[in-house]
């Protein structure tokens, strides 16, 4: 017998399709810049200077395998000092929250997500979950696998960015949400895109309900370094990559082996930044997008920022945008934070 057959049988037994809606906010509405003019956000920032390029390039599926890689990495402590605060905190979560839906921002595979849907089911809550990402590939297979394993799960999955996401989220059967920002993704966003993007969360939700945010903590310059610049070369790999990706979207002839990697801490600004140095004079063109763009020796492209963030700084900000903190928890190290607010309701 296939395993497809077993698959589906499987399927068809714990009800997996009709536990699972998927809607898709992306061509729905008017068409986006990008659908109107595939890469001008490319063509905008490489004729800039200095140079960057949007992150959402790195993933292509092999930016997306990477990126896993990246997550297991001995010098990568995020994902893992994250993973092991929610292990310890969910049931808590779960107890402060109630039974509520989970809205997760960027989902991708839903790891840890798992974490948080075991402690709600432990506690005997419903259990509603609402992943939203851009890939709907990795959307529905996630969903799928979840489906599978907890099988009074519902998911209703929203295809597309976090901002028209937020702007559509309808309200639950259950008696409330939390949205769930995790992965420190907030780092992410430039100061400015940061604060937009709380105010959109503000908007989205009622009083009374959670955003659930974990973010990185501003450390050493050395261990910060050595997570964006692991000895594996896997980071670099995923960096690079993004050039891969643009050759083949755009026919361009990016030579990766005359880019490198090159990942630093800036500790004015508490960010990693990650640049693409050419390491020689040299001209590329992206023939789709009809750009020819000239690279000095050593210049650089900025392809991601990772922020790292003051636990008074951040709390004061979420207060500002009168989500009030319930509880804060970090692991021994103080290398992570994970944060669990409320919306405050009008006096
Ligand atoms: N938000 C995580 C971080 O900043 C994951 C991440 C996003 C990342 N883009 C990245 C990790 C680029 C490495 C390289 O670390």
């Amino acid at each position: 017998m296939s395993i497809q057959f077993a698959g589906r049988d499987v399927f068809d037994r714990l009800n997996v399709t009709d536990r699972l809606k998927i809607d898709h906010l992306v061509s729905q509405t008017q068409p986006s810049e990008d659908e109107l003019h595939p890469g001008s956000d490319v063509v905008c920032g490489l004729s800039q200077t200095p140079k960057s390029l949007p992150p959402r390039y790195f993933y292509d599926d092999r930016g997306s395998q990477l990126f896993e890689q990246i997550c297991d990495l001995p010098e990568y402590y995020l994902t893992r000092t994250e993973t092991a605060i929610l292990q310890d905190c969910a049931d808590q979560i779960a107890r402060l929250t109630g039974a509520c839906e989970i809205v997760e921002l960027g989902s991708g595979n839903s790891t840890k997500t798992r974490i948080l849907l075991d402690a709600y089911q432990q506690a005997d809550y419903p259990l509603c979950y609402r992943p939203i990402d851009i890939s709907a590939g990795i959307l529905e297979s996630s969903a799928q696998e979840l489906l599978i394993d907890y099988p009074t799960l519902q998911v209703q999955g929203l295809v597309g960015t976090y901002e028209l996401a937020l702007q559509k989220l309808s309200a639950t059967h259950l008696p409330k949400r939390m949205i769930c920002f995790i992965g420190s993704t907030l780092g992410n966003l430039s100061p400015q895109a940061c604060e937009e993007f709380l105010q959109q969360v503000t908007d989205a939700l009622q009083p009374g309900e959670y955003f659930l945010l974990g973010i990185d903590l501003q450390k050493s310059k050395t261990q910060l370094e050595a997570a964006y610049n692991d000895r594996q070369g896997i980071t670099a790999d995923f960096n690079l990559n993004m050039l891969r990706h643009l050759n083949r979207r755009f026919d361009g002839n990016f030579d990766l082996t005359q880019f490198e990697h090159f990942a630093y801490y800036n500790d004015i600004q508490h960010q990693i930044e990650m640049h693409l140095r050419s390491l020689k004079s040299q001209t590329v063109h992206l023939k789709t997008l009809d750009l020819t763009v000239e690279f000095a020796q050593g210049e650089t492209i900025l392809s991601e920022i990772s922020r790292k963030f003051d636990l008074t700084a951040i709390q004061h900000q979420l207060q500002t945008k009168t989500l009030d903190l319930l509880e804060v928890w970090t692991d021994p190290n103080q290398w992570f934070g994970l944060l669990l607010c409320q919306l405050r309701s009008p006096d």
